[in-house]
């Protein structure tokens, strides 16, 4: 059985719904600060409570027979995690530690792990492989960038194994529209462009137009959620086969600037979009594409979305039928 924290949250449910379909057994940690209750599938357990809870942790390990964790439980607010650093360190990396330290007690040492491409910080080259330098510039990308690096430690010395996946720009949702994107308050580009185009917003604002990209603005790898997902499995099934600990960026290595992803949008939700020019997002680098062929050469992953379209329409079919 794998344990799954975060599960009700918005990349977590996806890889629960992944895995169920893959025969996986699996309980639900997850606090539901930002988690939705209606995002874990019935029948599937869902346990309320912090990672951070010593006890809480001991008695889960205790009464399931868990041979391993994917963890997604984590804030992921790049701007918050700047003015309010505390809840960052503390949720992201302290209540992570208590999540490893019971998995040793319990002898329980497969740990799949959501990092993302925030631990590299600036780009000094773009695509962005494994080996490029991490420098987070941000206490969201430092909390996950020592994460990973208590992993390599607990690797070495306790046998741990784990692989950590770096993520750029989840995106879509699950293409049957079970689950989707639901954050409060609501930051990413997509869900924004997408409730604007459903009146409930009057424009969307874009940050920044002045970057050195050929239109002015940001460029970014979206990827798909099912995707993602399906590295999760795939990173697991390598942990139970005796596969080495790893580090993997997932992306679909295109880059879509803010401009490009409006119009893709216009299309899918077949009207015009109101946009609004603002000043640049602090700590936004111009261009962040992945190259993810590491992940495609040992993990076997084939991204199945491969444009931005097919990912866009599952998000607007989400959007226009969202349960919560
Ligand atoms: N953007 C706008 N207007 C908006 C919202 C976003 O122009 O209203 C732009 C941003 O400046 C950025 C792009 O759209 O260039 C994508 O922004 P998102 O907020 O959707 O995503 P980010 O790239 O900021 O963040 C994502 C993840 C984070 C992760 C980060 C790593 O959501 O968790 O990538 O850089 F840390």
């Amino acid at each position: 059985m794998i344990l799954v924290t975060g599960g009700a949250g918005y990349i977590g449910s996806h890889y629960v719904q992944y895995a169920l379909e893959q025969g996986e057994q699996v309980v639900v940690l997850d606090n539901l600060v930002f988690g939705h209750r209606e995002a874990v599938p019935e029948g599937v357990e869902l346990i309320t409570g912090d990672m951070g809870d010593t006890d809480l942790m001991n008695k889960i390990f205790t009464e399931h027979n868990i041979d391993a964790v994917v963890h997604f439980a984590a804030y992921a607010y790049v701007g918050e995690s700047v003015t309010d650093p505390c809840k960052y360190y503390n949720n992201n990396t302290v209540a992570t530690l208590n999540v490893l330290d019971a998995m040793r007690r319990h002898k329980v040492n497969r740990f799949v792990f959501s990092s993302t491409c925030a631990t590299f910080g600036n780009p000094v080259r773009v695509p962005m492989d494994e080996e490029h330098p991490q420098s987070p510039i941000n206490p969201y990308g430092q909390s996950k960038y020592f994460v990973e690096q208590i992993l390599r430690a607990y690797h070495h010395a306790y046998g741990f194994q784990f692989v950590s996946l770096r993520y750029f720009n989840a995106a879509g949702a699950d293409p049957k529209g079970r689950i989707g994107e639901s954050h409060d308050p609501e930051t990413h580009l997509i869900p924004l462009i997408m409730q604007t185009a459903q009146g409930k917003r009057q424009h969307i604002g874009i940050f920044g137009t002045d970057y050195d990209t050929p239109d002015g603005t940001c460029i970014r790898d979206y990827i798909h959620i099912l995707d993602l997902a399906q590295a999760h499995d795939l990173a697991l099934k390598r942990l139970r086969s005796g596969g080495e600990s790893a580090f993997y960026n997932l992306g679909t290595e295109q880059g879509y600037s803010v401009r490009e992803v409006v119009s893709v949008c216009e299309k899918v939700c077949g009207r015009k979009i109101a946009v609004q020019e603002l000043p640049r997002r602090a700590g936004d680098p111009p261009r962040l594409v992945a190259s993810a062929s590491r992940a495609k050469k040992e993990l076997g992953w084939q991204p199945r979305f491969e444009n931005l379209e097919e990912i866009a329409q599952t998000a607007w079919n989400w959007e226009t039928s969202r349960r919560y």
